[in-house]
């Protein structure tokens, strides 16, 4: 593992040999205000894109990219997530006994290994830093990956598998990032760039929501990330930073200067399901990818136009 010391050198030391990446954190215990009243009694997560909620979204991409073992940190009626992935004995066999051997095959490619996840409550969402927090233990010593599963990826490489690949060549952490209009900066964790490579942006600080006139550029990051287990540390300090809340970014931050610390221009496109015209973007989006819905997708498209 990558030393946490501060007087290590860094962005020139070789990497020896790295720590596989095996677990991925999705935190799902948002209040998802945005989207109001849809998710006042059911998990944001849960929302669907064509016919599949965000989450099976996130934990595919992860498992393409990898990732064996889940920690879903969940909070008060976010139990339907947890439901999604088990064994559902009575559907099975119903669609069994109708002969749905296609919609049968479906359900059983998305079944887990027994024992790959395990959820952690989140009792009050405190910020997104609090929540990565409360998978510490599931951590423990080993890097891991986080996937926000309201930043829904479209990417011919899944973002994760881009990230990881990324660790392998730089060690230490490594964040998606991309480039967004100025005006839109204060909404985003904010990279301070050391050195600009193309692909590989070196970080030399991060700041969340920053005022746009203080925002020292306008590459953001999206959420999904590799980082090392050292950053629990720094959480653990439960610092408030932005809106109150306890900040990831405000962490990571303090992991630069001590490990290799790079953000990554992923190629694909991002839709903020967070966010309600995000959400409908995607639909569009996807729809139009599904050979089977393209055609009538399009139709609607041209009756509304
Ligand atoms: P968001 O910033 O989108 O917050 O969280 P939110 O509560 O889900 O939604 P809004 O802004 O009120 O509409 C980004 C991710 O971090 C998780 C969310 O579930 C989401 O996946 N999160 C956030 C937590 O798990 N706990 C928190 O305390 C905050």
């Amino acid at each position: 593992m990558l030393a946490c010391n501060p007087n290590a050198a860094i962005e020139d030391s070789p990497i020896v040999s790295l720590k596989p990446l095996k677990k991925a954190v999705l935190p799902v215990a948002g209040l998802g205000t945005r989207f109001l009243p849809a998710t006042k009694a059911m998990a944001k997560e849960m929302l669907p894109v064509v016919d599949k909620p965000l989450i099976q979204y996130a934990v595919d991409e992860a498992r393409a990219a990898g990732i064996e073992q889940f920690c879903f940190i969940t909070g008060r009626g976010k139990t339907a997530i947890v439901e999604h992935f088990d064994v559902a004995y009575e559907l099975e066999r119903t669609l069994a006994d109708r002969n749905k051997t296609a919609e049968l095959e479906a359900l059983r490619a998305q079944s887990m290994t027994p024992g790959s996840i395990v959820t952690v409550r989140q009792q009050v969402p405190l910020g997104l830093g609090h929540a990565i927090w409360c998978a510490r233990s599931f951590v423990g010593d080993d890097p891991f990956a986080i996937l926000l599963p309201d930043d829904l990826m479209m990417c011919e490489t899944p973002c994760t598998g881009q990230l990881v690949a990324a660790y392998h060549e730089t060690g230490g952490n490594v964040v998606a990032i991309e480039e967004v209009p100025r005006e839109r900066v204060n909404r985003y964790g904010v990279l301070d760039v050391a050195e600009d490579k193309g692909r590989l942006v070196s970080v030399k600080g991060l700041v969340e929501k920053p005022p746009i006139e203080k925002a020292p550029s306008n590459l953001t990051i999206i959420g999904r990330y590799v980082l090392m287990p050292e950053v629990m540390g720094f959480l653990s300090r439960l610092e408030k930073g932005a809106g109150g809340e306890v900040q990831l970014t405000d962490s990571m931050a303090k992991l630069i200067g001590m490990q290799p610390f790079h953000g990554l221009r992923y190629e694909g496109k991002r839709f903020d399901c967070g966010d309600k015209a995000g959400f409908l973007e995607a639909q569009v989006a996807f729809a139009l990818r599904r050979p089977d819905l393209a055609p009538a997708m399009k139709s609607i498209l041209k009756a509304y136009a």
